[in-house]
């Protein structure tokens, strides 16, 4: 093999996961964070606990405006999905509750444990999917589609999400559109 090709496979190499050094890449939020996500954590002080999340015990109540309770397990609040390019989320919602329209940089599926919602998402030709999903019933959200969510049943409802990215960015598109920072003679 040439040097040439050597570099190459080698850069290859460089860019996969921390797999190729440990098994595991819990992060640690003390140290900085890279593009690629947080250094690794000793994987001798790794115990079994680290790979528990209990975040979501529990009633969760929705009492912000929107009658939302977003529980996020993102990398930042569980250090454990660091390199590994997922994360999950807890969607409580009160009778008429809402999660406004958002986006992620990352794809979402949807799994509804509870009450009964209508999702949906509009794709870049501005084509609105939306459904009323009962208990049991999935939803895919595909990568940076702008979705909702919305409580239409007659009692509380749960969800829970899961991302293709370990900590996938939330952006609410009306704080973006509507309480950025702009100069109010630009926006
Ligand atoms: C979510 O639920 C927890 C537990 O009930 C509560 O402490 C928290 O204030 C709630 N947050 C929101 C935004 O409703």
């Amino acid at each position: 093999m040439s040097n040439l090709s050597i570099f190459f496979v080698f850069c290859f190499f460089s860019t996969l996961s921390h797999a190729i050094e440990f098994n595991f890449c819990v992060g640690d939020p003390s140290l900085p964070r890279g593009s690629q996500g947080y250094a690794c954590k000793d994987p001798a002080k790794v115990t079994t606990d680290y790979f528990v999340y209990t975040g979501f015990r529990g009633e969760k109540t929705p009492n912000n405006v929107f009658g939302n309770n977003v529980t996020l397990a993102f990398s930042n609040v569980f250090p454990t999905f660091n390199g590994l390019g997922i994360s999950l989320a807890r969607l409580d919602f009160a009778v008429g509750g809402v999660i406004p329209i958002h986006s992620h940089c990352t794809s979402e599926i949807l799994n509804l444990v509870k009450g009964s919602i209508i999702a949906g998402f509009i794709d870049t030709n501005n084509i609105a999917y939306y459904n009323r999903l009962e208990v049991g019933d999935v939803m895919v959200f595909p990568q940076a589609m702008l979705h909702f969510q919305i409580n239409v049943g007659k009692s509380p409802a749960t969800a829970y999400v899961s991302l293709n990215g370990a900590n996938p960015t939330l952006q609410l598109t009306p704080t973006s559109l509507f309480a950025e920072n702009l100069p109010a003679d630009i926006a």
